[in-house]
């Protein structure tokens, strides 16, 4: 199964993706945890990626696409991915459609999930991350047991440096879903619109029954 997760910053996407690729036992692929990865390694593409990311900007479709190409091949994926952040742009859908067609696959449900700026802007203020294991908490809404360090490893937790309140303005503005991107997939009967604004069990459920709906029959927008 192959699921597509869209939705602008903040609104859930990590936190929601990672649950559900344990649940289904499929790959997780997060395009902003690649780049993040790649600029953390000092990689050409992950400096040029950077430049992008501390703008608030997307990063272009060629740099993002070749990086993609790449991890569509590892093993892993082959049995099913939810892409949490990608595609941005209705090129990257229309890349991915190809990619995944040359297999024989396609996407079957593509998710949108959506909260209010303000909601947006709270939870990435307090929002802490594990490097370690990938473990997301929130200051108010999940916070680990021992502030700055990770329940499931220990680890010292990090904030990233896109959270930065100019910046997550930058996103909100740069950052959400395009109107030819979202009726890519309303055109092909995919996109399911989920209320991101509700707490995480209950944005997994809403999640979980789309994806059991989509296996039923086909998806509604
Ligand atoms: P990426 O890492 O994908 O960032 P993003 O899309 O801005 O999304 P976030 O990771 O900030 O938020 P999220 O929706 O995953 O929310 P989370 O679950 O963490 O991309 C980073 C950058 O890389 C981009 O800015 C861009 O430059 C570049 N990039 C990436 N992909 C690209 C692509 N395909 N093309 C071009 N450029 C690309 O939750 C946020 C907080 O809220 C957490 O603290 C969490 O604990 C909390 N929370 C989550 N759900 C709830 C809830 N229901 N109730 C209360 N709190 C909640």
């Amino acid at each position: 199964m192959y699921i597509v997760l869209l939705g602008p910053p903040g609104t859930g996407k990590g936190t929601q993706a990672k649950r559900i690729a344990e649940q289904l036992g499929i790959a997780h692929v997060s395009t902003g945890d690649m780049f993040r990865e790649a600029a953390a390694s000092g990689t050409a593409l992950g400096t040029r990626a950077k430049s992008y990311m501390d703008r608030g900007e997307l990063v272009p479709d060629e740099v993002t696409l070749g990086m993609l190409g790449e991890r569509l091949k590892q093993q892993d994926a082959q049995g099913g991915a939810i892409f949490d952040g990608f595609p941005r742009t209705q090129p990257q859908a229309a890349a991915l459609d190809e990619s995944l067609a040359k297999q024989g696959k396609s996407v079957n449900i593509a998710l949108h999930i959506t909260a209010s700026d303000d909601e947006v802007v709270r939870r990435l203020s307090g929002r802490w991350l594990c490097p370690n294991c990938g473990e997301i908490y929130q200051e108010a809404s999940r916070p680990p047991r021992q502030p700055g360090l990770c329940d499931a490893c220990g680890a010292s937790l990090t904030q990233r440096e896109d959270d930065r309140a100019e910046v997550v303005r930058q996103r909100l503005e740069k950052q959400r879903p395009a109107r030819d991107l979202l009726n890519h997939y309303r055109g092909q009967t995919k996109l399911v619109d989920i209320d991101g604004e509700q707490g995480v069990e209950a944005v997994t459920k809403q999640l979980a029954d789309a994806i059991r709906n989509s296996t039923q029959e086909p998806a509604k927008s």
